[in-house]
């Protein structure tokens, strides 16, 4: 059993503490000023006293330093600098981004830095504790703490991924760029469906969806169907005329994707490249065509 006191108790941090209080380690305290974070406490951790960061940090054999990526480095900071982390403490954060540089002040007074990043999306309540079995972490640790970091992951009923320090940014954008890009692809495509008619688009959308999904993550580019890997020039015109005229905003995102979609297809062999050609000819100018004020980020960009 491992002492463990948290900073702060946001979506991420109240959820691994209560999954590692049930496997058996004492969370001796967690920070959080917010309503938010009282409320997550109170129903996450019930009976765990709060405190403020640096009691925490000196009450706990291990400290998780769950705070938004940008306070990291200064939080660390502060704590070091109030002595409330010592010599053999494990301070452990979960950012994707972050590897153990950010934790360079701990380090600097003995102690075990730790990344432990997990790779799903917090709601921040109970229904996230059974999501974290199989859960993916992406870890970053010094080679001495790899049986303690693997432990932990164990507890949270986790998989340990390795990173290597340089590859942490990396190892996060491949994350953004597929769970976070597909949030907004899939709110343009349920709106494009709406402005067809269609009374439901996230069912309509999910059997597609889901199917399209688990295609790419077994086949990768092989999966790929649809007018752009068929070579369909009049398909997409169409398709452009119509989201132009109902809902230009989505015009860059459609050629961006579209574009990346007949690159990857040429080179995969499937498209040939003079229909490829004819293909990008029409997505550039149909963004042409929008280019103009009631674009929503030109309307926001330009606020002072
Ligand atoms: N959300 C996700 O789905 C997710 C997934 C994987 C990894 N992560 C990572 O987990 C970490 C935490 O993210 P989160 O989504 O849980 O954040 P969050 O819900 O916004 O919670 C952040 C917590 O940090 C506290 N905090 C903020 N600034 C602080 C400071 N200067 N000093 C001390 N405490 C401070 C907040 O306290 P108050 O409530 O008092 O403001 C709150 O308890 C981040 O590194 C994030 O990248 C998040």
């Amino acid at each position: 059993m491992t002492r463990i006191g948290v900073v702060g108790a946001g979506r991420v941090g109240a959820v691994l503490a209560a999954a590692l209080r049930a496997a058996g380690h004492e969370i001796v305290a967690a920070a959080g000023e917010s309503t938010a974070s009282r409320e997550r406490m109170a129903a996450l951790l019930p009976g765990v006293p709060g405190g403020k960061p640096t009691d925490v940090a000196k009450s706990c054999d291990l400290l998780l330093l769950t705070v938004p990526d940008d306070m990291l480095e200064n939080v660390v900071n502060t704590m070091v600098g109030a002595g409330a982390i010592r010599a053999g403490q494990y301070v452990v954060h979960t950012s994707g981004r972050h590897g153990l540089a950010v934790l360079e002040a701990a380090s600097f007074v003995g102690a075990h830095p730790v990344a432990m990043h997990p790779a799903m999306t917090f709601t921040g309540t109970e229904v996230d504790l059974d999501r974290l079995r199989g859960t993916v972490f992406g870890v970053t640790a010094g080679e001495q703490d790899r049986a303690v970091v693997e432990s932990l992951v164990a507890d949270l009923g986790g998989v340990p991924m390795w990173v290597p320090e340089e590859k942490r940014t990396l190892y996060h954008a491949g994350l953004a760029h597929g769970a976070n890009h597909l949030v907004t692809l899939v709110s343009q495509a349920m709106e494009l469906l709406a402005a067809s008619g269609a009374e439901d688009p996230a069912a309509t959308l999910r059997p597609l969806l889901t199917a399209a999904l688990d295609n790419a993550l077994v086949a990768g580019d092989a999966a790929l169907t649809g007018p752009i890997v068929r070579g369909d020039v009049n398909t997409v015109r169409a398709h452009l005329r119509d989201i132009g005229e109902t809902a230009p905003a989505t015009i860059p995102s459609y050629v961006a994707m579209a574009k990346a979609t007949a690159d990857r297809a040429v080179l995969d062999g499937r498209l040939m490249p003079l229909r490829a050609v004819k293909i990008v000819r029409l997505l550039d100018e149909a963004l042409a065509k929008v280019e103009s004020p009631h674009l929503t980020h030109r309307t926001w960009t330009e606020q002072p």
